[in-house]
Parts: structure tokens; C-alpha cells; sequence
């Protein structure tokens, strides 16, 4: 006889009489009146397929092989399902076990785990019902950031990973070094010698590709990156990760106000299609992680985005009638609290926060008339707080010279960086969408560090 090898998502949508051979992990099973239920799940699907062992069908030392855990290829035929919530079942002919998992081992056990418990075994996690959906959510997203761009004639272009300069123009990096630790050869004022390093200079790991982006929009107009970010600092939040990813679109003639449209339509164009394509996982996180996850979602897509100033938000924070942790005032960044409060409370929708103070903000955001702010934007959401940054670029050369020399920057190390103003400047824009901010709001997990397989954060790269 012969099987169809097909997955789990398939085998449920197969007609009845079908003989299939599905494989995948046993998610449970249960032994009722001389009948063997096994649940098993491939990660094609939320749903599992339900197989049905009849006494005597397979042999009994196979069957006790199949534990929670364990993995197995089951063939049979596709019949009919008494049970609710599932339209077939697999009558189950041979069980063949590449390999059981010992029940007294196996930490996944069918009852609810923390997630605390669950990022302890971050190589088993994805296993479980609400990673599955997780990283099916994460996959669908990373597809959806791709189509967006393409459908716009965006080129999507590689920046690098390691690099030299500072793009964010703040401390908090990782060095990139061949030397041996204890061997660093040292200057003569004792400092160490990077020179007689790999590059011949100090490296480290990139915040940002914006910098390399900005010299290729400044030659194919519109351009992406979507990749690895980096930052050292030693923030233990619910919303940091030391490697996360980020989508940074760069594109020449764009002022803010085009800017904070492509913000708009990006955001929600990647909503629908994540609300689109993942409806079952979707329904899951709405269901038992956060029950306004959908309600919000339909929300954005349906409302336009509000837009206000750095002084109006400053000024709509110290009127509002609440204690703070951190008291809002003019020339402080804003803190998670106060970007929850504006979108999640007063405007109860995403806000686009622009022209901040240029003292906060990168050397690199355009400097407005005042001489104080800079066009700078940030995107707020609720329950997460920012999800974008970004800004209109300093494309005259005297005034960014100036913004390095007052920020204390090296104007050598950003040569290349000035050259892009001196040989046909362009007015230009950008933005940096954090992948996993975005994973958050999709799916409403609490913490960030259970929107990404595996985790880096401070004292934290086990797997
Ligand atoms: O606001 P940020 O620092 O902006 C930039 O890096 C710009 N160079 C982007 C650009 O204009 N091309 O970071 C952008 C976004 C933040 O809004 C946030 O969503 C996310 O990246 N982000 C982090 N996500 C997780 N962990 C961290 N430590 C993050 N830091 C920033
Ligand atoms: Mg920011």
C-alpha cells in the first residue's frame, strides 16, 4: 500500500479515505478503553492531528515507545472525527519511532509552564503551543516586511555587521577583536593598541546599518536593510535585547512628513497581512496571552495616526493628572511610562512623536530653524511604547559639521559619511522598525525575550 507523506497542516485538510503518512512530535497521548489517542504537531499548524490507535493495530513495544516528546511517523487512513473542533483524524495502520523521550525527563510536559521555565529550555520551547505560534507569527511578519518594500520598489540591500564608526553616536558597544584577552598590546599612554588588531582600528558590532544605508539611498533612491542590531548597554527590560533585528528603510527625497506616511502604511500593511495569513495563531494569543491583542489590531488598521510635537507631548504629560516615576520635562527623553501613556491612554492609538530636542537625539537628524530641535520621529504603540525611530537627515554639509564638532564626535572617522554631502547631496529620510517591538504588539507576549528563538540579553546566551 502506499502513503502519502505529507505534513500536519495538510494531512487536516486531506479528504477522508486518503492513506498519508504524517510525521511529527508527540504532543500528548492518552489511552482510553483499549484505544491509543496521540496528538502529534510538525509546526506546519497550530492544530495537531489526532491519530487513533485501535488495540492490536501496532505492535505493543512500538506503542509504548510513543511518549510525550517522542518522534514518530504514523501511517493509516484519513477517516472522519467524532470530536469536536477537528474535521479528521488519522486511523493509524504502523507507528514507526525515530526517537521516545523519556517521560521522567522530558521537561515539556502537557500541564502550563511559566515562561520564565520555558526560556530555560529555549531548544525544546518551540514545541509548545504558544512558541509554535510565536515563531510561525515571526516567520509570516519577516515575509510581510519583504513584500511590503518589493511592492514599492525598494531595493533591499545588505549593511555590515561589523563595522568601525558609531552610527547612533552613543557608547554601548560590543568590540569585534582577534586579540587575546590578558595580551592586549598596549599605546604608550597605556591605552590598548588597536592598530595591531585585526582591522588596524577598533570594531565593533553595528547598532545600525542607517549610515551604509544612507550612501546606498543616495544611489538607488529607495532602499532596506533588515537584519542583526547590536547594543551593550545594560538594560534588564521586558522590551531589550542585546541582538535584536531591525528593518531600516533610507530613502532619497523623502522629507519627515513623507517619512512618517511610509511609517503609517508600513505598519499597517504588515498588520493585515500577519492578520491575514495567521489567523489561528492570532486567535490563540488573543484567546490566552493578551485579550485585546485583535481589538487593537483591527483598531490600527481602521484609525489614522496621530501626530504631535516633542513639546506638545512634553507639555500633554505634565498636564496629565497622574504621579510619575520619572517627571516630564522639556529637554529629557521620554520614558516607556510617558510613551504608554500618550498612545495607550490619551490617544489610544499609535502616535508619531517628531521634532524632539537635538540634545537627545543622533548628530545625524536634521536640524530645525529654532537651532534647538531636530526632525527627528518616533512611533509610539500601546502596550509597547516605541516601536520606530527615525528622522530626516542632515544633508548640509556646514551644519552636520557643526553637530559633530557639538556632539564631540571625530570628523575623520566620519569622512565617508561627509563625503555623501559633499558630492550630490540630497535631502533624505529614514527609519528603524525593531523587529521584535513589532513581534510584541502582534502577539501580545509580555517580554521580549520570548519573541525570539533564542534570547541574548545581559548574563544571558545559553543556546
Ligand atoms: O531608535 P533607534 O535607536 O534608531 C536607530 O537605530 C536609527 N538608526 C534607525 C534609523 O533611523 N534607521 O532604534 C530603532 C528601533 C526602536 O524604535 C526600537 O523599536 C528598536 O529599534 N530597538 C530595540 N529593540 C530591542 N532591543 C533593543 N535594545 C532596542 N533598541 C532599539
Ligand atoms: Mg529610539
Amino acid at each position: 500500500m502506499d502513503y502519502q507523506v505529507v505534513s500536519v497542516k495538510q494531512a487536516l485538510s486531506m479528504p477522508v479515505g486518503s492513506a498519508i503518512e504524517a510525521r511529527g512530535w508527540a504532543r500528548s497521548r492518552r489511552d482510553s478503553k483499549g484505544i491509543t489517542f496521540i496528538e502529534i504537531n510538525d509546526g506546519s499548524r497550530f492544530k495537531g492531528l489526532q491519530l487513533v490507535v485501535e488495540a492490536g493495530a501496532v505492535p505493543a513495544e512500538t506503542l509504548e515507545a510513543v511518549t510525550t516528546g517522542s518522534c514518530i511517523a504514523a501511517r493509516g487512513q484519513v477517516t472522519e472525527s467524532p470530536a469536536a473542533g477537528q474535521p479528521v483524524e488519522l486511523k493509524v495502520e504502523q507507528i514507526h519511532v525515530y526517537g521516545s523521550a523519556d517521560p521522567a525527563h522530558y521537561p515539556l510536559q502537557k500541564k502550563g509552564h511559566t515562561m520564565e521555565f520555558l526560556r530555560e529550555i529555549a531548544h525544546l520551547r518551540a514545541r509548545s503551543n504558544t512558541f509554535g505560534a510565536v515563531f510561525r507569527v515571526r516567520n509570516a511578519l519577516a515575509f510581510a516586511v519583504h513584500q511590503f518594500f518589493h511592492e514599492r520598489d525598494f531595493l533591499y540591500v545588505h549593511t555590515p555587521i561589523i563595522t568601525t564608526s558609531d552610527a547612533e553616536g552613543a557608547g554601548a558597544m560590543f568590540h569585534v577583536s582577534t586579540l587575546e584577552p590578558g595580551q592586549f598590546p598596549k599605546t604608550e599612554t597605556g591605552e590598548p593598541d588597536w592598530s595591531q588588531d585585526f582591522f588596524e582600528k577598533a570594531a565593533y558590532l553595528t547598532v545600525s546599518g542607517q549610515l551604509e544605508a544612507e550612501a546606498l539611498a543616495l544611489a538607488f533612491s529607495k532602499v532596506y536593510t533588515f537584519g542583526p542590531t547590536f547594543r551593550a548597554e545594560n538594560s534588564n527590560t521586558p522590551r531589550h535585547l542585546a541582538e535584536f533585528w531591525m528593518i531600516e528603510p533610507e530613502m532619497a527625497f523623502y522629507d519627515l512628513k513623507d517619512n512618517m506616511q511610509l511609517a503609517e502604511d508600513f505598519l499597517k500593511y504588515i498588520i493585515a497581512y500577519v492578520m491575514e495569513h495567521c489567523e489561528e495563531d492570532l486567535a490563540f494569543f488573543n484567546q490566552r496571552i493578551e485579550p485585546t491583542v485583535l481589538q487593537t489590531l483591527e483598531h490600527v488598521a481602521n484609525s489614522s495616526f496621530e501626530h504631535i510635537t516633542y513639546t506638545e507631548a512634553v507639555n500633554l504629560l505634565q498636564k496629565a493628572n497622574r504621579t510619575w516615576e520619572f517627571t516630564p520635562e522639556w529637554g529629557c527623553d521620554l520614558q516607556t511610562e510617558h510613551e504608554r501613556y500618550l498612545s495607550e491612554e490619551l490617544f489610544k492609538k499609535p502616535v508619531i512623536v517628531t521634532d524632539y530636542p537635538k540634545i537627545i537625539k543622533a548628530f545625524y537628524m536634521r536640524l530645525n530653524e529654532d537651532d534647538r530641535t531636530v526632525r527627528a520621529m518616533d512611533v509610539l504603540v500601546p502596550r509597547v511604547g516605541e516601536i520606530i525611530g527615525g528622522s530626516q537627515r542632515e544633508e548640509r554639509l556646514d551644519v552636520l559639521r557643526a553637530r559633530l564638532v557639538e556632539t564631540g564626535l571625530p570628523e575623520e572617522a566620519y569622512w565617508w559619511y561627509l563625503d555623501l554631502r559633499r558630492f550630490g547631496s540630497a535631502p533624505h529620510s529614514g527609519f528603524g522598525l525593531g523587529f521584535e517591538r513589532m513581534m510584541m504588539y502582534l502577539t501580545g507576549m509580555k517580554n521580549i525575550r520570548d519573541v525570539i528563538p533564542f534570547p541574548r540579553t545581559p548574563g544571558s546566551a545559553e543556546f
